[in-house]
C-alpha cells in the first residue's frame, strides 16, 4: 500500500515480496541453474581430483567462505524484534515530529537489545549495560533512538570513547578476560577517569544484570530537542519503561545462567513473542524549556548526568509492543543499521560532545561492518518514506536509476529531485547560535563527578547497597594490582564513606576512616596523577 506521501504504510508488507520462501523445491545456483546433486563434488574418475569446471561446487564453498561480516565494534551480541509505536496524544506544542502527532497513527519500528563489551557469541546474562535501540520507520523517514538500559554514560566526550572501549574489550595481547568488568583494565580506566563513576555505580548494581529484555528500561541518555512547527525547540530526555516492570537476576542466577544457558535473555524474547506475550515499554519524556538550560547544578550537555524525576517528572507519551519476531538473524539483527543522526523534523540534537562524536561514528563504523554505502537499502534499514536522491553507484546498489542525470541542478532529465521547504516536510536544523574560539578542554560545568554517584548510593535500600558491595568486591577481587585496587577505593571514598569502607575491608584493604571531600569541580587526585603521567610538553 502507497500512502499519498509516497511512504507505505506498513514494514511488513515492504518486506514481504523481499523474503525468500523458497517455494520452488528446486535447488540451484545463485544464478537459477538448477543443480542435480549437492552431496558430491565432480571429480575425474571415482577416486581422482576434484575438477575446477565444478561451478556449483566452487559457487558453493566460495559464498560460505564469505559468510562472515565484522561484528559490530560494540554491542556485538543483541537480539531484535519488529513492532509498532503509537502515541497517547498529539505533541504537537513540543515537536512537529510527524510519528507524534496523531493518537491512530501506528509507526512500525525494529528494536535490537544488545550486550556492550561481548563478543558476538559471549553470554547473555553478564554484568554490563544493555543497548536498547529502536528505529522508527516514520512517514518522514527513519527516526531512530539509540539508548541504553541505563540513563548515564561513562565518558563525557566522545574522543575517549575509544579509550574506554579498549579498557572494557579483553586485553589485546591474550584476549583475556572476557568478562566486562572483571579486569585490570577496566579498573584501571575508572579509576583514573573519575567521570566513569556514576555509570559505574549504575553498573555495579542490579540494573546491569536484566532478567528479560521484557523488564528492562531504555533511555535516551542525551538531552536531545524537540521543535515545534514554529521552530522553538525544548530539551527533552527520552525514557523507555517496560509494562512488565524492571526485574533484575541475582549475580549467582547470572552465573549459573551464563553456563547452562548462554541465549537466556534472546531466547526469552523469542519465545515471548512466539507464544503471542508480546512485550510492551511505554515512552516517556522529560521536557525542560530552553530558558531553563542552566537552572540546574549539573550541565544539561553532560552525558554523566541525569535529570532526577523529583525534579522533572517524567510524562509518559506512547506505547510500544513488538509482536514479530525477524525471519532471519543474518539479514535482520544483524544488518540493521542505527544511527544517532537518523532523525526527523522536529528531533534535533544539543551539543552534548558525546553526541556529536557518536553522529559522526555510527555512520562511519557501518561503512565497514556493512560493505560500503548502499547498507541503507538492505531490507531491515529500508525506509518507508519515499527516496529520492543523487547518490548512485557503490557496492551492492539494489536501486536501477533511470535518469539521465544524477547531479544538481540540472536542466536536462526532467529537473533534479525538488527541494522541499519546512512547509512541505524538510529537515531544519534548530538555530543556536554558537560563537566561541577553538578550545581543547572540558567545560568547568561538567567537573562534579561524584555529586550524582553518591545521589544514587543514597536512593539504594539496604539490599541493593548489599548487592552494590558484593559487586565491587568480586569484580576488583580479579584485579591483580593493588594500587588500581586503591585509587578505585580511593575514588569511592569520594561518593560514600561507608561504600569505600566496605569495598576496602572486602579486598583487605585498609578502609579509609573518613569521607574525602567530595570534588565538587575540582581535579581528583586520580586524575591529577593521570595527567602528570601523560602531560603534554
Ligand atoms: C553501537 C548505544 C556511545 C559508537 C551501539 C548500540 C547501541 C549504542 C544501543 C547498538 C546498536 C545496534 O543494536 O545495532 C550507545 C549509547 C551511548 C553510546 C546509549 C552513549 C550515550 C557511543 C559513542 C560512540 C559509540 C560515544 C563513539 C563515539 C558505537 C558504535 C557502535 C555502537 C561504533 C556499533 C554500531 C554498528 O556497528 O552498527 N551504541 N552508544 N557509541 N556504538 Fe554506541
Amino acid at each position: 500500500e502507497i500512502a499519498d506521501d509516497g511512504s507505505t504504510a506498513d514494514k511488513q508488507a515492504q518486506l514481504d515480496p523481499l523474503r525468500d520462501r523458497g517455494e520452488d523445491g528446486n535447488l540451484t545456483t545463485g544464478f537459477g541453474t538448477r543443480v542435480d546433486d549437492t552431496d558430491n563434488a565432480l571429480h575425474a574418475g571415482e577416486r581422482g581430483p576434484t575438477l575446477l569446471e565444478d561451478f556449483h561446487f566452487r559457487e558453493k564453498i566460495t559464498h560460505f567462505d564469505h559468510e562472515r561480516i565484522p561484528e559490530r565494534v560494540v554491542h556485538a551480541r543483541g537480539a531484535g524484534a519488529y513492532g509498532h509505536f503509537r502515541p497517547y496524544a498529539s505533541l504537537a506544542e513540543y515537536t512537529r515530529a510527524d510519528f507524534l502527532q496523531d493518537p491512530d497513527r501506528v509507526t512500525p519500528v525494529f528494536v535490537r537489545f544488545s550486550t556492550v563489551a561481548g563478543s558476538r557469541g559471549s553470554a547473555d546474562t553478564v554484568r554490563d549495560v544493555r543497548g536498547f535501540a529502536t528505529k522508527f520507520y516514520t512517514r518522514e523517514g527513519n527516526y531512530d533512538l539509540v539508548g541504553n538500559n541505563f540513563p548515564v554514560f561513562f565518558v563525557q566526550d566522545a574522543i575517549k570513547f575509544p579509550d574506554f572501549v579498549h579498557a572494557v574489550k579483553p586485553e589485546p595481547h591474550n584476549e583475556i578476560p572476557q568478562a566486562a568488568s572483571a579486569h585490570d583494565t577496566f579498573w584501571d580506566f575508572v579509576s583514573l577517569q573519575p567521570e566513569t563513576l556514576h555509570t559505574v555505580m549504575w553498573l555495579m548494581s542490579d540494573r546491569a544484570l536484566p532478567r528479560s529484555y521484557r523488564m528492562m528500561q531504555g533511555f535516551g541518555v542525551h538531552t536531545f530537542r524537540f521543535v515545534d512547527a514554529e521552530g522553538r525547540g525544548t530539551f527533552v530526555k527520552f525514557h523507555w519503561k517496560p509494562l512488565l516492570g524492571t526485574h533484575s537476576l541475582v549475580w549467582d542466577e547470572c552465573q549459573k545462567l551464563a553456563g547452562q544457558d548462554p541465549d537466556f535473555n534472546r531466547r526469552d524474547l523469542w519465545e515471548a513473542i512466539q507464544r503471542g506475550d508480546f512485550p510492551e515499554y511505554e515512552l516517556g519524556v522529560q521536557l525542560v524549556p530552553e530558558k531553563d538550560e542552566f537552572a540546574f547544578d549539573f550541565d544539561l550537555l553532560d552525558a554523566t548526568k541525569l535529570i532526577p524525576e523529583e525534579i522533572v517528572p517524567v510524562r509518559p507519551v506512547g506505547r510500544l509492543v513488538l509482536d514479530r519476531n525477524p525471519d532471519n538473524f543474518f539479514a535482520e539483527t544483524e544488518q540493521v543499521a542505527f544511527h544517532t543522526a537518523h532523525v526527523v523534523p522536529g528531533i534535533d540534537f544539543t551539543n552534548d560532545p558525546l553526541l556529536q562524536g557518536r553522529n559522526f561514528s555510527y555512520l562511519d563504523t557501518q561503512l565497514i561492518r556493512l560493505g560500503g554505502p548502499n547498507f541503507q537499502q538492505l531490507p531491515v534499514n529500508r525506509p518507508l518514506a519515499r527516496v529520492r536522491n543523487n547518490q548512485r553507484d557503490g557496492y551492492g546498489q539494489h536501486r536501477i536509476h533511470p535518469d539521465r542525470t544524477s547531479y544538481s541542478p540540472n536542466s536536462i532529465s526532467g529537473g533534479c529531485p525538488g527541494l522541499a521547504s519546512p512547509d512541505a516536510g524538510a529537515y531544519v536544523h534548530h538555530q543556536e547560535r554558537v560563537d566561541g574560539a577553538k578550545i581543547r578542554r572540558r567545560s568547568p560545568s561538567f567537573a562534579d563527578h561524584y555529586g550524582q554517584p553518591t545521589l544514587f548510593w543514597n536512593s539504594m535500600a539496604d539490599w541493593e547497597r548489599d548487592h552494590i558491595v558484593a559487586a565491587f568486591r568480586f569484580e576488583l577481587g580479579k584485579v591483580t594490582r593493588r594500587e588500581i585496587r586503591e585509587r578505585t577505593v580511593d575514588q569511592l571514598n569520594h561518593v560514600d564513606n561507608e561504600l569505600a569502607r566496605r569495598v576496602a575491608e572486602g579486598l583487605g584493604l585498609a578502609a579509609p576512616d573518613r569521607a574525602a571531600v567530595a570534588n565538587h569541580g575540582r581535579t581528583s587526585p586520580a586524575l591529577s596523577l593521570a595527567n602528570g603521567a601523560n602531560a603534554a610538553p
